[in-house]
């Protein structure tokens, strides 16, 4: 009797590391800067000429008193140009532009995953591996091993070529199309093992995937279901229609 329980309790735990596995990046890694030689107060960074002016058409989306609003727009415009990642001179940058104190810039920095702090290759590969896409089509941890395995980097790597990042990510918001990858600003959904390795090859190749759902269902615009629309079939009516007369 003892030893089936302890078997059952294995079993379960052996299931249980199948689905929580650790983070690759240290939870400290993620919040805490350390100056390295490539990024440090000192690493040269200054917008360029027509980010300057987009960095003023940006602020004056908001209200006088209320410019640090565009905090996170502007580290964004930073992250652009400076090849998919953040030094923290350029934080120190829009914290001056903002005229925001640096702390409050390194918190928005650091809470958002979409703010890179440290080098990352040409094509940053976001996998999601939140439920609905490891449990959609072949599962997304199927789509991590090809991935690793075509680009030959674990998650958090870069390719030696500085061509490609791998990093794991939590629900990019494309569940529908589950499994799917972000790369750099493209989606790639619905993908299958061969769908993967085609995207990355091309990619590899100086082609351009075609982004969105790979499942060959050309009526498909983003997340319709598979089978086309079940709602919101005709189109939108104007304000006010089916409002009752009598109200
Ligand atoms: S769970 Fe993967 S996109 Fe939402």
């Amino acid at each position: 009797m003892l030893s089936s329980i302890r078997k059952v309790v294995s079993v379960a735990a052996s299931q249980a590391r199948n689905f929580v596995r650790p983070a690759a990046l240290s939870s400290d890694k993620l919040f805490v800067h350390r100056d390295t030689q490539d990024n440090n107060p000192s690493t040269p960074f200054e917008f360029n000429a027509a980010n300057l002016k987009r960095c003023d058409v940006i602020i004056a989306n908001y209200p006088k008193g209320h410019e640090a609003a565009a905090c996170i727009p502007l580290l964004d415009l930073a992250q652009r140009q400076n090849d998919g990642w953040l030094p923290i001179s350029a934080m120190h940058k829009v914290a001056e532009i903002l005229k925001m104190p640096r702390m409050r810039v390194y918190e928005v920095a650091t809470f958002y995953t979409m703010f890179n702090r440290e080098p990352v290759g040409k094509y940053f590969v976001q996998i999601c591996t939140t439920t609905p896409c490891i449990l959609g089509g072949v599962g997304s941890d199927v789509i991590l091993e090809a991935i690793k395995s075509n680009l030959g980097i674990s998650v958090g790597e870069t390719t030696k070529d500085n061509m490609f990042t791998l990093a794991e990510v939590e629900c990019l918001g494309a569940c529908v199309n589950a499994p799917m990858v972000q790369i750099n600003d493209d989606y790639y959904e619905d993908l299958t093992v061969d769908d993967m390795n085609r995207i990355l090859n091309d990619i590899k190749a100086g082609k351009k995937p075609k982004a969105g759902p790979q499942s060959g269902q050309d009526h498909r615009f983003a997340c319709e279901p598979k089978n086309g629309l079940t709602s919101l079939t005709e189109p939108p009516t104007g304000p006010g229609f089916g409002v009752r007369a009598d109200l």
